[in-house]
């Protein structure tokens, strides 16, 4: 392992919570139920594959300019939301998980879908720990197409191979599979069960030189 990329929301940040809500609005003003469930659906999947859900989700069908009207009221819900984000937002263990891979030589990527995610790194105030970022402004095939994986690690350049994914959505696991990489899930280990190995979050990992190590069991990762 030399390198490792990492989704950003519902893995560094609970930004999922963020979405969900601004979607809602959207339902809600459209007149339809929209659940956590449904929300389950939009994770890891771009803005406008998200719309496309949401409004099959309502029986709700738009023009492709009302539809980009609406992804762009969404967002500005979003916005409202991620503006006032603090840095205690960042998630439980992930600050030290992420200094402890630069202090060991491991580089480190952002592989996101949003196009929102430097203004998230910044608010939160942990840009400076990313030496690269694939996104939604640079990549432009979603998840589970491989593309933001394989472009985090040319960005890192470093190999597919060498490289290893953080994810909390099915789709992102895909990816990194078909990226060639190994995939540690962050959530449920059910719901997950086609990464490599599942942890609740980063306090149940660490690194030993250079590899992941699972804290409860002591197990050493081979990645
Ligand atoms: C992903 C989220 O990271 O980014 C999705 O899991 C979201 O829920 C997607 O739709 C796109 O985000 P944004 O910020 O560009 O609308
Ligand atoms: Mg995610």
């Amino acid at each position: 392992m030399k390198g490792c990329i990492f989704d950003l929301d519902g893995v560094i940040v609970d930004t999922a919570k963020y979405h969900y809500l601004a979607w809602k609005k959207i339902a809600d003003e459209f007149g339809f139920v929209f659940t956590e469930k449904d929300n389950e659906r939009l994770k890891g999947v771009s803005r406008m594959a998200s719309l496309d859900i949401l409004l099959s989700i309502g029986g709700v069908h738009l023009s492709e300019g009302e539809k980009l009207q609406v992804a762009d009221k969404k967002n500005e819900i979003y916005l409202g939301y991620i503006l006032k984000m603090t840095p205690d937002e960042v998630l439980p263990g992930v600050l030290t998980f992420l200094k402890t891979l630069r202090d060991q030589g491991i580089k480190i990527s952002l592989g996101s879908a949003s196009k929102n995610a430097k203004t998230i790194l910044h608010q939160v105030g942990i840009e400076n720990l990313f030496d690269a970022v694939a996104d939604g402004t640079n990549v432009s095939k979603a998840k589970p197409d491989p593309e933001v994986f394989l472009k985090g690690a040319e960005l890192l350049n470093l190999s597919p191979a060498d490289c290893v994914v953080f994810e909390d959505a099915r789709a992102g696991i895909e990816a990194a599979h078909r990226a060639g990489m190994k995939c540690v899930g962050i959530g449920d280990s059910v719901t997950l069960r086609e990464a490599d190995i599942v942890v609740g979050g980063f306090l149940d990992l660490s690194i030993e030189k250079g590899k992941l190590k699972i804290i409860n069991n002591g197990e050493i990762l081979n990645f």
